[in-house]
């Protein structure tokens, strides 16, 4: 049976062109692609927003844009063949009519990728401009960005606008954390290394955590975060995707179907936490004035146009169990917040302890094996191993030694690829496997939901920390009660 490759998208529509999102990462992202020839020489990218600009306008946009936030500076020669690849669309998006500019200067026959770098309140709106035209036919997909819905029931109901048009093979749903390199590389870990995949479950491991730590606050984003806190914003997508990959059984390939199928398990399998266990499995908190590189900062209740009496979680830890086969009694700490000390992401899988010690004169108890695998920055790999110390004494004395793989050391030369870029790239070569699938949502909000839910029945504050600090000190009570603590 031949298998037929996905035709490539050649025409870009990017709604919400002069929004927040196309400026620092969108532009920057495929102009990399334009540098690395990836785009075809017919490629066409289309903006759409409401601003008045004329080509030209929105083009020297794209210039300003990308001199602002590409790091590794420009080319001339690419930026004139990227800027020439633009047009723009000024549209009424709540106007189905205004749709019909979009359509007559579309090419129908060649496959067009629409990136709803917007609200995403209006993706239903687009999606039905869109359907006046004609424009939701087989040679579309859409990519829709975070966050889908604020909860199960209003994910559904974007969902089910978007699938009025859509079928699910044509939706592309983005979850940046997907396409970091460090992220897609836990699979090559886990599934190319016998190492690993025969060690993989709760006969060698003991516990698992993983750390997404941000130094920065909330940068300005006050209504939009107030309304969504760490649990939404990060826990809901970013820390069960990684999660996700950490837990799930081999898929049968790599293909888009059997990876979401594996993942999908996963979620479907976490053990509901709420009102029965919210305190003994959650911790929530939010940054009070502290500091941070030595300068202070103010709390989040001081953060400008806050509201004084917000609950809102700016920090969670978790400790979560998976029912299956593979992970039962084995934990997995999550931990995520705002102005902690440093940017700093990273699983460690904490092997279980060897039964008997030998060596008790070096160690009265032997440290067990940790891999750390180091998601950003500084990224790499390392393991701890125990090895003999060199030398004749006549004892066997034995030290912990890290064998480190920092991604530095061998990929010297090459540049930090962007999320976005790789994200892109899939969905305009119609690769969903980094992309999430409705169900994986779903089960994602089904166990966030209950979470936030009970923490809301509780009635009970979010405890207060410092900022520039790892959090409240209840997070490491969390870990401490089941005598772990956390890695630093
Ligand atoms: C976004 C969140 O999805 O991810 C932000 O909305 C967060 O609040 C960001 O700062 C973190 O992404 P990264 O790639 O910088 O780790």
């Amino acid at each position: 049976m031949s298998v037929q490759t996905p035709e490539r998208a050649e025409q870009i529509v990017l709604f919400g062109a002069a929004g927040d999102l196309s400026k620092r990462k969108l532009f920057a992202a495929l102009y990399q692609l334009e540098c690395e020839n990836l785009l075809t020489q017919t490629t066409r990218i289309i903006g759409v927003a409401r601003n008045e600009f004329t080509d030209e306008e929105f083009k020297a946009f794209v210039v300003e844009n990308l001199t602002t936030f590409v790091k590794t500076g420009l080319e001339d020669s690419a930026v004139e063949r990227f800027v020439a690849r633009f047009e723009y669309l000024k549209l009424e998006l709540s106007d189905k009519e205004s749709f019909k500019s979009l359509a007559d200067s579309l090419n129908p026959d060649v496959m067009t990728l629409h990136y709803l770098a917007t609200p995403p309140s209006i993706y239903g709106l687009i999606t039905e401009g869109l359907n006046a035209h004609g424009l939701d036919n087989a040679n579309a997909r859409v990519v829709m960005e975070k966050p889908i819905g604020y909860d199960l029931d209003s994910s559904k109901v974007i969902n089910n606008k978007v699938s009025r048009f859509f079928e699910e093979s044509q939706i592309y749903r983005i979850d940046h954390y997907l396409g970091k390199e460090t992220v897609l590389n836990l699979i090559s870990l886990r599934f190319a290394n016998s190492l690993f995949s025969t060690n993989w479950d709760h006969s060698s491991i003991d516990h698992v955590q993983i750390t997404v730590a941000e130094s920065v606050g909330i940068e300005g984003r006050w209504g939009f975060y107030d309304q969504t806190g760490q649990m939404r914003d990060m826990v809901q997508n970013h820390l069960l995707q990684i999660l996700s990959y950490l837990a799930m059984e081999p898929p049968t390939d790599l293909s888009a179907e059997n990876i979401r199928d594996e993942k999908l398990k996963v979620l479907k399998a976490l053990r509901p936490i709420d009102k029965t266990n919210i305190h003994e499995k959650t911790v929530r908190g939010q940054y009070g004035k502290g500091h941070l590189n030595g300068s202070p900062v103010p709390g989040y209740l001081e953060e400008e146009g806050a509201n004084t009496e917000s609950r809102t979680e700016t920090f969670v830890a978790i400790k979560a169990e998976i029912d299956n086969w593979r992970w039962a009694g084995v934990p997995f700490y999550l931990r995520t917040g705002k102005r902690m000390p440093c940017k700093h992401s990273e699983v460690v899988i904490n092997f279980k302890h060897q039964p008997h010690n030998i060596f008790s004169e070096s160690y009265a108890q032997l440290p067990a094996n940790k891999l750390t695998i180091r998601l950003q920055p500084d990224e790499g790999v390392e393991l701890t191993v125990m090895n003999k110390v060199p030398g004749i004494n006549s004892k066997l004395e034995i030290r912990e030694t890290k064998l480190d793989l920092s991604f530095s050391d061998f990929n010297e030369n090459e540049r930090v690829i962007d999320a976005y870029e790789r994200l892109i790239l899939s969905a305009i070569i119609g690769n969903q496997s980094l992309f999430i699938r409705r169900d994986e949502v779903e089960a994602a909000w089904t166990w966030a939901d209950s979470i936030i839910g009970a923490w809301n029945s509780s009635n009970e504050p979010p405890k207060t920390y410092a900022a520039g600090s790892w959090g409240p000190v209840s997070s490491i009570s969390l870990i401490a009660r089941d005598d772990r603590n956390w890695d630093e």
